[in-house]
């Protein structure tokens, strides 16, 4: 358990839950949200919150089964911001009244207009006038609970914002979490100055009691932990590395499907400037034999995950005696199997990492990334010393080049590929927009087409490029390149890699489409 100060995100199961938990550990504060039906008097106690956060949430307080914190969490002492549900969860509770319907739903920028009463919640809000805000609820309250008061309305939320500053209880309606209320970020600087916190969550402190934490887990015993390349893997690496030193064993399984240059850069980081055991497993032919004449996305991912397990059975049995598997997973994944609605979602993709490992081989899991985001893995991978260059690569999916390849996959398609990616992401860095860009990719097409070339007719593969900004890879956008960057580029790939005569640019978003192709 960290020792920093701990604020509590009760879930009602918002959208942009992750959201406050990003802006508050910008804010170098520490944070973890909880769903609200795990939340009960005990665990708060345990949790010893210095501050809570209702989190906003589809629901209505009157429908059954509404989503509810415990009573106690009013009893605490410490202060509370609710938003929006959370808002609406607040009134209901303490006294006010929360309606639905009559026209009053409202979705989209609003602007909140000041009552004119002080409140330090709003410090350096209203110096201009109305501040814009992002609402998004069916229901509003209609009365508020006594004790509170009125600080902020807009046309449709006549309680935009309320509070009872005697108790610290402060009540929205919009979400300051979001971009679309610009000064939310200084709302939530106020609610934990208001705390008492010290923003002292920063990453110095968080490599040292991620240390801490992995020893006292860890004990004498054996760890090993598959690497992917990927940043996250390999920052857990190096972390658990320095925690356990060589108890750890790491496993690079090289399935065959990765980019230029790729194992050998992996090998020689780890091996070589860490001097961290690694096995490396090179299982291509194993995996490029298996997938041989599968087209279909779903068998191919299914193919190469059951592959992998095999693999990473067969070479940490060499390790002998592990107890436990680390793993680099991040707090967006956490949150994700937590979530509470549990609704059986559809399956989109089978997404391929080492995560069905510890059914099957029964061990304990090291994740010293759980509580963490993307962005503060790259900057716990600085903290630790690894090259910038390696912690700002883009992700990698674990199904590697398979998922960029459309159709068959063949050592042919592979290696112009390999080539032909390699170019694209030279052309990026080269126009310096590598780390403007979350992940782009060449994709080879399952398709001929005809070119003509010095004279000569040529019968071609064809590449789709894709380039995406994203915070999370949930939703994506494409990115606008120029034209002149795009015909560069093509010019480049079609000159410098044989077998190909045609490139297109990928010009969809997340959604409707996916990023990787498959
Ligand atoms: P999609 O294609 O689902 O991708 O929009 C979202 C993000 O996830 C990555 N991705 C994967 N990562 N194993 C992984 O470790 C997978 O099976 C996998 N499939 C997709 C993808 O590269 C993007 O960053």
């Amino acid at each position: 358990m960290t020792h920093h100060d701990r604020l509590l995100i009760i879930d009602f199961g918002s959208q942009v839950t992750q959201l406050i938990a990003r802006r508050l550990r910008e804010l170098n504060v520490y944070c973890e949200i909880h769903p609200f039906n795990r939340v009960d008097e005990a665990f708060l106690k345990a949790f010893a919150p210095k501050a809570i956060i209702f989190s906003g949430g589809p629901a209505s307080v009157y429908s059954e089964g509404a989503p509810m914190p415990p009573r106690g969490v009013f009893d605490l002492g410490v202060p509370i911001l609710g938003i929006c549900y959370g808002q609406q969860v607040m009134m209901h509770m303490l006294g006010g009244k929360v309606e639905g319907g009559h026209g009053t739903a409202e979705f989209g920028k609003a602007h909140v207009t000041p009552t004119g009463e002080r409140l330090p919640l709003l410090e350096g809000w209203f110096t201009t006038g109305d501040e814009q805000v992002w609402m998004s609820h069916g229901d509003h309250v209609s009365k508020i609970a006594p004790g509170f008061r009125v600080y902020g309305t807009s046309p449709n939320a006549p309680f935009a914002i309320t509070a009872d500053p005697a108790r610290r209880f402060y009540a929205v309606q919009f979400h300051p979490e979001v971009h679309h209320t610009p000064k939310g970020a200084q709302l939530y600087e106020n609610f934990v100055r208001l705390a008492g916190f010290k923003g002292d969550w920063t990453m110095g402190a968080y490599r040292e009691e991620a240390i801490r934490r992995i020893r006292a887990q860890v004990g004498q015993a054996k760890v090993i932990c598959g690497l992917s390349g990927g940043v996250d893997s390999s920052v857990a690496a190096v972390l658990i590395h320095e925690a356990i030193g060589d108890q750890l064993t790491c496993v690079f399984v090289d399935h065959g499907l990765l980019r230029l240059g790729e194992a050998e850069q992996v090998v020689s980081m780890f091996r070589d400037t860490y001097n961290i055991p690694l096995i490396h497993a090179d299982e291509s032919a194993l995996f490029l034999g298996a997938l041989q004449g599968i087209s279909d996305p779903e068998v191919k991912r299914k193919t190469i995950g059951r592959l992998f397990i095999d693999v990473f059975q067969k070479h940490a049995r060499a390790v002998g005696g592990a107890e436990f598997l680390a793993q680099g997973t991040l707090y967006p994944d956490v949150i994700e199997s937590v979530s509470f609605s549990g609704g059986p979602s559809v399956t989109i993709k089978s997404h391929h990492n080492v995560g069905g490992l510890p059914e099957t081989m029964g061990l304990k899991l090291v994740e010293p990334l759980r509580e963490l985001f993307k962005d503060e893995v790259r900057a716990l991978g600085r903290e630790l010393g690894l090259p910038a260059g390696f912690i700002g690569r883009h992700p990698f999916p674990g199904p590697g080049l398979a998922i960029r390849c459309p159709g068959e996959i063949t050592t042919e398609k592979l290696d112009i590929l390999r080539r032909a990616d390699a170019v694209y992401i030279d052309q990026i860095r080269k126009h310096g927009l590598y780390d403007e860009i979350w992940q782009a990719f060449a994709a080879i097409l399952p398709m001929r087409t005809v070119g003509v070339m010095g004279d000569g007719r040529t019968y071609d593969y064809a590449l789709a490029l894709r380039a995406v900004t994203s915070v999370d890879g949930m939703t994506a956008d494409y990115y606008p390149f120029t034209h002149e960057f795009l015909g560069e580029t093509a010019t480049r790939i079609i000159n410098e890699v044989k077998g190909v005569n045609r490139v297109f640019y990928d010009c969809t978003s997340k959604p409707p489409g996916t990023i990787e192709l498959e």
